[in-house]
C-alpha cells in the first residue's frame, strides 16, 4: 500500500526547523564520487528517496557505500561498471548526471534514456551536445545512450540555456581532461558552487561557479575528499510557505539567507516579517496574506521554479490576485487542479496562472502529482478547514527528509498512513 498523509488543518505553526542538506547539491556530488577512485566523506547528506536511488547506482557501478547519521562514506576505488540499467535510471529523473562522471573515469558510459517526467518533456539535448563538443561519440539506439571517447578534448562551450544539470555534467566530464574547458552562460545556482567546492577539495581546478562563466582546468588525478553539503533552500522555502499558509512564527536553522533572497523578497510582499541572521531566518506570518503582483520563475538568482507550487498554495488565501509565470518547465501546474478541489480559485493559461485569493480552503482527498506539487498540497492542507488526505506521498519523500515529523514538531496535526 502506498503511504498517505492525513492533515487536520487550521493549526498555527510555531517553533524551529533545522533544514536538511540540499537534494540538488548532493545528487551531483554523489555522481562526482566516481571521479577520484578513492574515499568520499559527505556530511549533511539528507536521507531522501533520490539519494537512495543514487546510492543504488553507485553500488551497481561497484562503489562501497556506508550511511551513518547523515554522513555518507563512499569508496569508489573498486568501481568498474560503466552501464546504468533502465530500472535504476527510472528510479530517479536526474540520473543523467552520472553520465559525465562515468565518461570521465572510464572513457565510456551506457545508460537508458531518462523517461519523460511529470514536469513535461525533460530533454537532455544540452548535455549530449556538450559531450559531443568535448569529443565524446554518442549513439542513441533502442532507448539507450552509448557514449565513448579516447580522450576528452577540452573546449569552450556556450549553453543556449543555463541548464543546471548540463553545467554540472560538463564540470564532471572536464575535471579530469587534459586542458581547459570554459562554460559560458553557465547556470549560477548555489548547488553548482557546492559541486565546484567538492571537486576542488578533491584536487580539481575549477573557478567561476556561481557566475555565468566557469573555467575547468583538467587535472591528472583526484584524491580523497571530505565535504558538508549546503542547506536545502527549496526545503527552507517550503517550510516558510507552510508558515505563511498556517500562520504563526517559525525559525529556520541551518539556512544560507543569501540563497533565499528571491523567496524572502516575495515573503515581504505577502506581508511576512523576516528577521535574518547568520544561518537563521525568522518568519512571522501576517494575519492575512497580501497577494503578490507577479512571481516569475527564472534561473538563479531569480525565483526558483521548485518553490513556485508551495508559494502558490499559500497565496490561494491572500487578499487579492497573484500572478505566476512559469518560465523554466513547460508543464508545472499539475498541483493547480488539486488545489482547486480544496477550494482555491486558480486559472491557468499556458505558462501563466492567476491565483485569486479565497477566504478559506476546505480539506479534501488529493493526490501528489510530483515532488514540489505534493509539498504544495501539504501547505494548503495545513491552512484548510478539516481533514486533507494526500496520496502518492512517495513523490514528497523524494525531496524532504522527515517531512511529517518536521511539521509535527511545529504543531501541525499530521500523520502518515
Ligand atoms: C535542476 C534541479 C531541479 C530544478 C531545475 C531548474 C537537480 C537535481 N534538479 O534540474 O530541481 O527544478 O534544475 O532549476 O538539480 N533543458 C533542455 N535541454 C537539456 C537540459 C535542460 O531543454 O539538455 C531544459 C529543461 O527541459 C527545462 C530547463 O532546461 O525546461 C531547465 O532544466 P535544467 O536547468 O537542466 O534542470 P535540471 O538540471 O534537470
Amino acid at each position: 500500500m502506498m503511504d498517505k498523509l492525513v492533515i487536520e488543518g487550521s493549526h498555527q505553526l510555531e517553533g524551529e526547523v533545522c533544514v536538511h542538506g540540499a537534494k540538488n547539491a548532493v545528487l551531483p556530488i554523489l555522481a562526482a564520487t566516481i571521479l577520484n577512485g578513492g574515499k568520499n566523506v559527505i556530511h549533511s547528506c539528507p536521507d531522501l528517496k533520490d539519494v537512495r536511488a543514487s546510492v543504488n547506482i553507485l553500488k551497481h557501478l561497484g562503489c562501497e557505500v556506508e550511511m551513518q547519521d547523515g554522513t555518507l562514506v563512499i569508496n569508489s576505488s573498486g568501481a568498474c561498471g560503466f552501464e546504468i540499467p533502465e530500472r535504476l535510471m527510472h528510479e530517479m529523473r536526474s540520473s543523467v548526471i552520472f553520465l559525465g562522471a562515468i565518461i570521465a573515469r572510464f572513457g565510456k558510459a551506457i545508460a537508458a534514456l531518462p523517461g519523460g517526467c511529470e514536469l513535461g518533456p525533460r530533454p537532455i539535448d544540452l548535455h549530449l551536445s556538450a559531450f559531443r563538443q568535448l569529443g565524446v561519440d554518442i549513439e542513441e539506439e533502442h532507448g539507450y545512450i552509448k557514449c565513448s571517447c579516447d580522450r576528452i578534448v577540452p573546449t569552450a562551450i556556450h549553453l543556449d540555456f543555463p541548464s543546471v544539470g548540463a553545467t554540472e555534467n560538463i564540470m564532471l566530464v572536464a575535471a579530469l581532461a587534459q586542458g581547459t574547458t570554459i562554460i559560458t552562460n553557465a547556470a549560477k545556482e548555489p548547488e553548482i558552487e557546492d559541486l565546484q567546492k567538492y571537486l576542488n577539495s578533491m584536487g580539481a581546478k575549477i573557478a567561476g561557479a556561481g557566475t555565468s562563466v566557469i573555467q575547468i582546468e583538467g587535472v591528472k588525478k583526484l584524491g580523497d575528499v571530505e565535504h558538508s553539503v549546503i542547506p536545502d533552500r527549496i526545503a527552507a522555502a517550503t517550510y516558510l510557505s507552510c508558515s505563511a499558509a498556517a500562520g504563526g512564527t517559525i525559525e529556520l536553522k541551518n539556512v544560507i539567507p543569501s540563497h533565499m533572497e528571491a523567496f524572502l523578497s516575495v515573503a515581504e510582499q505577502y506581508g511576512a516579517k523576516i528577521y535574518v541572521s547568520d544561518e537563521r531566518i525568522v518568519h512571522v506570518a501576517p494575519k492575512k496574506l497580501e497577494a503578490v503582483k507577479i512571481v516569475r520563475t527564472l534561473p538563479y538568482p531569480g525565483f526558483p521554479t521548485d518553490a513556485q507550487s508551495p508559494l502558490m498554495a499559500a497565496l490561494t488565501l491572500a487578499r487579492g490576485a497573484s500572478i505566476f509565470v512559469e518560465n523554466i518547465f513547460e508543464s508545472r501546474y499539475k498541483h493547480v487542479y488539486e488545489l482547486c478541489r480544496m477550494g482555491a480559485d486558480i486559472t491557468v493559461d499556458g505558462r501563466t496562472a492567476v491565483v485569486r485569493g479565497v477566504n478559506e480552503l476546505s480539506g479534501a482527498n488529493v493526490c501528489a502529482m510530483d515532488l514540489r506539487g505534493g509539498a504544495a498540497l501539504a501547505v494548503a492542507a495545513l491552512a484548510a478547514n478539516g481533514r486533507t488526505v494526500i496520496s502518492n506521498v512517495y513523490h514528497i519523500d523524494r525531496g524532504y527528509e522527515n517531512f511529517e515529523k518536521t511539521l509535527k514538531a511545529l504543531g501541525a496535526k499530521i500523520t502518515r498512513q
